[in-house]
């Protein structure tokens, strides 16, 4: 064994014992969001069956992830030549296919997501805050809502969110169709109403046309969220070298690149990120090794993670673990949209999440695997401000 094989095979001694030590794999929500309970969503046995399924995929995926790591399985310790193992092998998969929907709802579903009439004051879509031209968010720490306020967290790309069992960063939305009334009756984003929006529509004789062909009821709020989120599933961005290399093909990644994924699971950051997704379905603890929040100047609400769905001391600072896909284009980062670059965000979540310091070299070699997650929608590749 060469001596990159052997520093890269002692790195494994560690992380692993003290995350399951630290509970790592129990990581999965046990309560479930307020809004399962509340307002139009009225089909509790469904979801709950969802979910479970969604816990019990999503715990697979752990499990695999986890039990892939054995330290002793000797292919997994060499660097040079990395043989692509079988997709199923490794913790994280290739992004599905874009599903064939309806392409009339898709198409309506995409209108409606570029429209401002969704918003109270007419000048917000969805599209200002998540931008499709670039990276499915907007480079902003903090998007400014309807009040002109920053939000109080980073917004996430819309890219592959159809993946994520639960959306928000607290989760505490368990489908796209829920996510959409938190934003539109949300004050501070496009603070508006079923009804005024549904008024507006009427008005359109384009909108009145579509709908009446594809929905028998025509224009209703379950028919907006149905077309909004059957464009929101198409939102995938398969076609990044990383994924290439997956399926096999061997040049897609050039050594650093490699050795960066190599790096990517000896440190153990594919305990949290990990599936198609690379991310998005667990929940996690910011600060397992020690506390995040005492550096920050102030704690804001937001901060307090999933113990705003539950209400639980235990899910204090809890998020759900973000997507890495796309990520070298999505800065800032962090649920505060507080960190600039990529290696800062390694450097801390190293420190916090993993109790220990990667040197400098790693994080860059970590930093070009993360460079290939880069995936495409319509045929070009996502962009963004480029993180260092
Ligand atoms: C003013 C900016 C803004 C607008 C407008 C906006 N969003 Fe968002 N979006 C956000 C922010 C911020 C979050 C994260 C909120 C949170 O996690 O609490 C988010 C989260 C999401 C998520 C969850 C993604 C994930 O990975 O968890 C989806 C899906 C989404 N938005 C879809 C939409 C749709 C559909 C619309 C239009 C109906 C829309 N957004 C309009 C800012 C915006
Ligand atoms: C114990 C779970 C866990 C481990 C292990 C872990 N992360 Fe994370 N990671 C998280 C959580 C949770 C966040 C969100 C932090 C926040 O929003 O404040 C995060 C955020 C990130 C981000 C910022 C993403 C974004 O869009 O904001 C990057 C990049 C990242 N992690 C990379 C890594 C790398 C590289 C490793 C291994 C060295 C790793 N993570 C290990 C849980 C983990």
């Amino acid at each position: 064994m060469n001596t990159e094989s052997n520093k890269i095979s002692m790195l494994k001694t560690t992380p692993f014992d003290k995350l399951r030590a630290n509970g790592i794999n129990q990581s999965f929500p046990k309560t479930h969001p307020p809004g399962h309970q509340t307002g139009n969503h009225s089909r509790p046995g469904l979801k709950n069956c969802w979910r479970l399924l969604c816990c019990l995929l999503a715990g697979c995926v752990s499990s695999i992830s986890l039990a892939s790591h054995n330290f002793t399985t000797p292919d997994r310790t060499t660097l040079a030549p990395v043989i692509p193992t079988h997709p199923s092998e490794e913790p994280i998969q290739p992004l599905p296919a874009i599903p064939k929907l309806n392409p009339a709802k898709v198409t309506l579903g995409e209108k409606l997501f570029f429209d401002p009439r969704l918003s109270a004051n007419g000048k917000l879509s969805c599209a200002s805050c998540h931008d499709l031209e670039t990276n499915g968010a907007d480079h902003q720490a903090h998007s400014r809502g309807h009040d002109d306020i920053p939000l109080a967290v980073n917004t996430p790309s819309i890219f592959n969110s159809a993946l994520n069992p639960w959306q928000f960063w607290d989760g505490r939305a368990h489908s796209l169709k829920e996510q959409i009334d938190y934003v539109i009756e949300n004050p501070r984003e496009m603070a508006n109403s079923w009804s005024v929006i549904i008024r507006r529509l009427k008005t359109r004789p384009d909108y009145v046309r579509k709908f009446g062909n594809l929905y028998a009821d025509g224009i209703n709020a379950d028919n907006i969220r149905n077309a909004i989120s059957t464009f929101e599933r198409t939102l995938l961005t398969p076609g990044s070298r990383f994924d290439r290399w997956l399926q096999g093909d061997e040049q897609a990644l050039d050594a650093n690149e490699k050795k960066g994924y190599q790096l990517f699971k000896a440190y153990g950051c594919t305990a949290c990120h990990q599936g198609a997704n690379i991310g998005g379905n667990l929940f996690q603890k910011i600060g397992i090794f020690a506390d995040y929040f005492q550096q920050q100047d102030k704690i804001q609400p937001a901060d307090y993670g999933r113990f705003n769905v539950s209400g639980r001391e235990q899910d204090r600072y809890v998020f759900r673990v973000p997507s890495l896909r796309n990520v070298a284009v999505t800065a800032p980062y962090f649920h505060d949209g507080s960190v600039n670059t990529l290696h800062e965000a390694i450097q801390l979540v190293a420190r916090y999440q993993l109790g220990r310091t990667i040197p400098d070299d790693d994080i860059q070699d970590i930093v070009a695997f993360l460079q290939t997650l880069t995936g495409k929608y319509k045929g070009r590749l996502l962009t963004g401000r480029v993180a260092p």
